[in-house]
């Protein structure tokens, strides 16, 4: 949130254009409109689901007062904004999702029992405002319609205030109210300067209390509910489409020079077309780039004989998101060498998800990839001493496999974030838990600890998984895996 009372400016007091807003032009634009009837809907399907998500956060902090903002619409540059999407925690206590309205703020007002929760949000601005023509920034006429407040209570459920009403909770800010900081500067500075104003010391307070809270709500998430599940299914069945077309476009990305930006354009028109859009920005990382971890340049061209890295996932409406990685030769056949690469890779991922099941600890998963990944470069003479060696205090294998093997995803791609360690790493797992398998290896081309076979040949195996009641569930399963499945899935998409 900028400003609860006044919203951003306006394009009309730039000065490369000129709206009228003199009193006669406004009344003149106001008027002539058909009536436009505000249907109330039914609660949407998430509904329900993120009430259950507020009653739990109310019973950890009773008596408290609770600021979740939605945050505001990003600049990219001058008057351009970043596409708009809600702070996480927002999104999971609201159920509001890539139709959110900016600046939005969930406020937990504690009663004597519990809380009454309720979404201040900048609702439809009437046509006889000025906003409502001559606003660039949030102007119907310019972005298109926000929903009413009666409207947006009914979808979610929720009690629902005009944004301009916010100004009584500030008022109200005390030794009690805490808030997610990272979602909105200036609403978290506000509330600090409150807090000054209450004798709070805020500097205790956003250190230690609203650090917790940011815990607190990161940790919530850990587990997902039904509703949650789907929305995980629906991401990769949306990213399987789109990883279906970056293999029918190969051979643009082949002729093209940038051909690792036909991949990218091709996986994010899938996004955009079945959900909000990527959930991270898209890896498309072919020959020795697949070595580059986060390689997103994607400037490089996509050349047959080459492995293709792509590391990409659908962000559906909810903002829910898949995070799926498959290495594909881009002439349909892996070489020999590739393939045995491509092999010791799946052999560590599969190790690593034959011992997922509840009670066991999330850093198990990695040392499980990790035996596998020491093993095979152990026996391919790649170390400088044994597998037990390199386990044990030396780490040789991790130069091939730098990264971990797992992270927590749903809402955020790397979810939970500011889970405590001994929830996270040291947790122990428990069903309904999403997270990712992802080992790799990768040699880079200049790598003189490897055989040149090896140089410049990156794989990466990445599935997303729910822990169940008796081991687990491969929701990406339905997208090949083995190097002889890879090769018929791209036959059969190559024609
Ligand atoms: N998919 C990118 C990552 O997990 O870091
Ligand atoms: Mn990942």
């Amino acid at each position: 949130m900028s400003d609860t009372s006044s919203p951003r400016p306006s394009l009309s007091s730039s000065g490369r254009s000129g709206i009228p807003t003199d009193g006669a032009f406004r009344e003149y634009i106001s008027g002539g409109w058909a009536e436009r009837p505000d249907l109330t809907p039914s609660p949407r399907v998430a509904a329900p689901y993120a009430a259950a998500r507020r009653l739990r956060l109310s019973a950890q902090y009773p008596g408290a007062r609770l600021i979740v903002p939605a945050g505001p619409a990003r600049v990219r540059s001058n008057d351009t904004d970043h596409p708009y999407r809600a702070h996480s925690a927002f999104a999971y206590l609201t159920g509001w999702g890539a139709d959110a309205v900016a600046d939005s703020v969930l406020v937990f007002e504690p009663t004597d029992d519990a809380h009454e929760a309720t979404l201040y949000f900048r609702p439809a601005a009437g046509r006889d405002t000025t906003e409502f023509y001559a606003n660039a920034a949030i102007g119907e006429f310019w972005t298109g319609p926000r929903p009413s407040l009666a409207h947006v209570a009914a979808d979610l459920g929720l009690a629902t205030r005009d944004l301009a009403e916010l100004e009584a909770v500030l008022e109200a800010v005390d030794a009690t109210t805490l808030v997610v900081r990272d979602a909105d500067d200036t609403l978290t500075d506000q509330i600090d300067g409150r807090r000054l104003l209450a004798a709070v010391d805020a500097e205790t307070v956003e250190d230690e209390a609203d650090a917790t809270f940011a815990r607190d709500v990161s940790e919530l998430r850990f587990v997902k509910d039904d509703w949650e599940l789907d929305e995980m299914r629906a991401a990769v069945a949306a990213t399987k489409r789109g990883f279906d077309e970056v293999i029918a476009d190969l051979p643009a990305a082949i002729a093209a020079e940038r051909g690792e930006r036909v991949i990218e354009g091709t996986f994010d028109r899938r996004a955009r077309i079945d959900g909000n859009t990527v959930g991270y920005d898209t890896i498309a990382a072919s020959g020795p780039h697949a070595c580059y971890l986060h390689w997103t340049r994607n400037d490089g061209p996509v050349v047959p004989g080459d492995l293709l890295l792509i590391d990409a996932g659908v962000e559906l409406d909810s903002l829910y998101t898949a995070d799926i990685t498959r290495t594909l030769p881009v002439n349909g056949r892996f070489t020999d060498v590739q393939r045995r690469v491509y092999e010791a890779v799946l052999e560590a991922a599969d190790a690593a998800r034959a011992i997922v099941r509840p009670g066991i600890r999330f850093r198990e998963i990695h040392a499980e990839a990790m035996r596998v990944v020491a093993e095979k470069t152990a026996s391919w003479g790649l170390l400088p001493g044994t597998a037990e060696e390199s386990l044990g205090d030396a780490q040789w294998h991790r130069r091939y496999m730098i990264h971990g093997t797992s992270h927590h995803l749903g809402l955020d791609v790397h979810d939970c974030a500011k889970a405590r360690r001994e929830l996270y790493l040291d947790g122990v797992l428990e069903p309904g838990m999403v997270f990712t398998i992802e080992p790799g290896l990768y040699f880079q081309a200049d790598d003189l600890t490897v055989p040149e076979e090896f140089r410049g040949i990156g794989v990466r195996i990445e599935d997303d998984i729910v822990v169940t009641d008796d081991g687990c569930e491969l929701l990406s399963g339905g997208i090949p895996r083995t190097a002889d499945d890879v090769e018929a899935w791209m036959a059969s998409l190559r024609g």
